[in-house]
């Protein structure tokens, strides 16, 4: 395929300046290969250094790059250009295009905007702190009863494959942004606070299992899910938060039954 024009399509706001969010169009020749990221780098270097946008690793390991690329929750540095050419195209953030704009029914057009559910700090920067906050609710650590070992704490890998699918979250936020009950509630403590509940309920050497299902049995906890599965769908990482949300949502059941008997 080699080199072809692409429209860049990027939400564009600035809160601090009072704004009104808009869209603006950037042209760009993108070799095949180049990925999202590097367009916006080089938007940023040779057309608009007043974009603003998150990135560390370049890798899919950090998960700081991740936002709505063509209506869809996506990390911009693993996402390639050309192959969003067969990609749907909608807009989320709701803004209008303006008279002049790239049509964004053109597959050569790239829609970027920010993460849904989440203030936006500037442009396709959104503030993720109720994001952590919801997170460090969920008490993301070991909490064993057991003297502290020598060395480390060891499991055996029979018992750890149930842990482990969770502990791939690079805590990206995609799964909180397609989630349409922190959309109606953003008070619940979401897939991936969930998700890293899960992990350590699931953990063999952790004897917190009681505390664990109270922080969660609240009516903005395990209870709220709609089992959308939208978040396990969107995981760049595979992650499948609804599936810790169902098997915590057992255990919160049993205890209670338990306790009632
Ligand atoms: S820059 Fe780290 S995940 Fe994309």
């Amino acid at each position: 395929m080699g080199t072809q024009p692409f429209t860049f399509r990027i939400y564009r706001f600035d809160p601090a300046q009072d704004d009104e969010p808009f869209y603006r169009s950037y042209p760009l020749d993108v070799p095949e290969g180049m990925t999202v990221l590097e367009a916006l780098l080089h938007i940023q270097a040779e057309q608009d250094g007043s974009l603003a946008f998150r990135y560390a690793c370049r890798g899919a390991v950090c998960g700081s790059c991740a936002m709505m690329i063509n209506g869809r929750e996506a990390l911009a540095c693993r996402t390639q250009v050309h192959g969003l050419m067969q990609e749907p195209r909608t807009v989320y953030r709701g803004v209008e295009r303006q008279e002049g704009e790239a049509d964004t029914g053109d597959v050569s057009t790239i829609t970027v905007e920010p993460l849904r559910n989440l203030e936006v700090i500037k442009d396709l920067v959104v503030d993720m702190e109720p994001f952590f906050e919801k997170l460090a609710a969920v008490e993301p650590w070991l909490q064993p009863q057991e003297p502290e070992p020598e060395n480390e704490r060891l499991v055996e890998p029979q018992a750890w494959s149930e842990a482990e699918p969770y502990t791939n979250c690079i805590l990206c936020a995609c799964c909180h942004s397609v989630c349409p009950v922190e959309e109606e509630d953003p008070a619940y403590l979401g897939p991936a606070a969930l998700a890293q509940h899960y992990r350590f309920l699931a953990d063999v050497r952790d004897d917190a299992e009681e505390q664990r299902l109270t922080l969660v049995g609240g009516e903005h906890g395990v209870e709220a899910c709609d089992f959308v599965w939208n978040c396990v769908e969107i995981c760049p990482k595979g992650v499948p938060p609804s599936k810790g949300i169902a098997k915590t949502r057992a255990r919160l059941t049993r205890r209670r039954r338990a306790e009632r008997e």
